[in-house]
């Protein structure tokens, strides 16, 4: 299993951590594990009417996570390219982000779509941007692909910026539905893998 840490920014010198409002004059570490059933429980607690909107379109539960973690490992199994992880802040699971080259709109051959949420009490911080620069070195050096991927709901500004503060470019519009099934335009932001 692989975990991957990553300097908080405004990193001074050779130290890979700094003080944050996160931190309190301590430094805090970030990284991504690979989402297990264990980490259900804080799935849920870091769940709230954002994740719901524009993500996951419902409510979870800890059994349904438990499940939906088992079907991504049966999914891996049989061909998905679909990995998830957790965000973790000095260890601790305060969010979730995934990678996934399958077919979907907006993601080409080469693209791999990367998508994320973060608890409510960890935002602001510019977390989420981190969390994407150690996805993206991962697949990088895995050689998963050409491009990274956001694609945002033109409306989902909290989540635009994240593609921008992790260095993706805005490529184009694309027509597609969200989690509820309605009709909604995308903006597609793309970075070089
Ligand atoms: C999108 C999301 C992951 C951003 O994570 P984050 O680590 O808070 O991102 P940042 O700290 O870089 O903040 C991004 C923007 O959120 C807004 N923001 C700032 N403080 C915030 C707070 N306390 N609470 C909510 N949003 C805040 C600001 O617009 C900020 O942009 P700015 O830095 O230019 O002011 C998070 O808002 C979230 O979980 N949203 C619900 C799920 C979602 O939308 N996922 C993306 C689907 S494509």
């Amino acid at each position: 299993m692989s975990i991957l840490r990553y300097p908080v920014p405004g990193t001074i010198g050779i130290r890979w951590t700094f003080s944050t409002p996160v931190a309190h004059n301590r430094g805090v570490e970030i990284t991504v594990r690979p989402l297990q059933v264990e980490d259900a429980e804080a799935m849920v607690a870091a769940e709230d009417e954002e994740t719901v909107r524009w993500l996951t379109g419902g409510r979870s539960t800890v059994e349904g996570t438990r499940r939906y973690v088992r079907h991504l490992e049966t999914r891996a199994a049989t061909g998905s390219t679909k990995r998830a992880f957790t965000i973790r802040v000095d260890g601790h699971c305060v969010g979730s982000i995934d990678h996934d080259a399958d077919p979907q709109d907006g993601i080409g051959p080469g693209d791999v779509n990367i998508a994320y949420t973060l608890a409510p009490w960890m935002r602001g911080l510019g977390i989420t941007a981190r969390a994407v620069g150690l996805l993206c070195a991962q697949l990088g050096a895995q050689q998963a692909g050409e491009r990274a991927v956001i694609r945002c709901e033109t409306d989902n500004v909290a989540s635009v910026r994240v593609a921008e503060k992790a260095g993706f470019s805005v490529s184009h519009e694309v027509p597609s539905t969200n989690e509820h099934g309605e009709p909604v335009q995308m903006q597609v932001y793309v970075r070089e893998l």
